[in-house]
């Protein structure tokens, strides 16, 4: 059982932040991996990147939006409630290391929650990290305090231009790349077409490109195939070979149809849950 110790809601309650107690995952957690938790013995396997980890309180923290049942279930959990399983951690961390020219870290939704401790992670390591995140509109942009934090330059955009930069991400990362600075890596996450664009502005450029994919997960150990995604033309699964995968190799369309497939069902299991009121009951 794994203790909820704090918890808040942000992007006006579309997404949750909770501090869990779980100082194994925490003492051995790295940039870009991931858990996948259970809030109970029916509940779903969700996987949530580890948006932080401090190994000396044994603490990690997820940061989801509320998407569908499963998510909607964990809004329900309180400080001092628990989660029955935290599995992890999952996946392969980021090669993280001091280079040469700019790191430009790309978060677009709750995508910054993923991109978070990546960010971190390379400042530390002694890059300069420009950080540039994005939402449809002011109320839902998330992180903005610890991304600044975490990077040593960040930009914000909004579709709707309540706030920073009125247009998308995709136009902060072009400016950089048309002022001739040595970019290194771009590291993207979030929306699939966001992650998609990014990687075409970058190919013609030759510039490193990570993206971090959120395909559908079952077992999260490689043993299901249900994460698959083509990379270079290859199968990859993304619970252990990645999540990270060279965007410039990645079939983004084929993981958008992937991600569509179960639309019906997941749409069905919300209705369900909410007409029975099981989402608070299910605990
Ligand atoms: C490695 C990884 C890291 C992730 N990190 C984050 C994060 O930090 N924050 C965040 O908000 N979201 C993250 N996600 C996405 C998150 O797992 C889904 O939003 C969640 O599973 C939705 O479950 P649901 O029952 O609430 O919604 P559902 O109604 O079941 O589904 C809504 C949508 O969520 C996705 N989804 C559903 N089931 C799964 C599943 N088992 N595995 C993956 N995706 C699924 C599908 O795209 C689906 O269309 C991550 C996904 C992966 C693979
Ligand atoms: S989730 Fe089953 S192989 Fe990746």
């Amino acid at each position: 059982m794994f203790e909820i110790l704090e918890r808040s809601e942000m992007a006006q309650g579309t997404v949750v932040m909770n501090v869990i107690r779980a100082p194994k995952i925490a003492a051995k957690a790295r940039p870009g991996q991931f858990v996948i938790l259970r809030a109970n013995e029916t509940g779903e396997r969700i996987p949530l990147t580890m948006a932080d980890t401090d190994s000396a309180q044994g603490t990690i923290t997820i940061i989801y939006q509320v998407v569908g049942k499963s998510t909607a279930l964990f809004k329900t959990l309180q400080v001092g409630q628990f989660f029955l399983d935290v599995l992890g951690p999952l996946g392969q961390p980021t090669h993280i290391e001091k280079q040469e020219g700019l790191i430009i870290c790309i978060g677009g939704g709750t995508g910054t929650a993923v991109v978070h401790p990546i960010t971190k992670g390379f400042k530390n390591a002694g890059n300069r990290v420009v950080a540039i995140i994005g939402a449809r509109t002011k109320d839902l942009l998330i992180m903005e305090d610890k991304m600044t934090a975490a990077s040593s330059q960040l930009k914000v955009c909004t579709d709707d231009g309540s706030y920073g930069h009125h247009g998308f991400v995709s136009d902060i990362l072009k400016e950089f790349i048309d002022s001739g600075q040595k970019i290194s890596t771009v590291v993207a996450a979030g929306p699939v077409p966001m992650m998609k664009a990014i990687a075409n502005m970058t190919r013609p450029h030759g510039i490193q490109t990570l993206v971090s994919l959120n395909s559908i997960m079952i077992d999260g150990t490689g043993m299901c195939g249900g994460c698959r995604v083509s990379v270079g033309g290859k199968n990859q699964f993304t619970c252990v070979d990645g999540p990270e995968f060279d965007g410039h190799q990645v079939d983004f369309d084929g993981l958008m149809q992937r991600l569509a497939a179960y639309k019906e069902q997941e749409a069905q299991s919300m209705n369900e849950a909410s007409h029975t009121c099981k989402l608070g009951q299910d605990r």
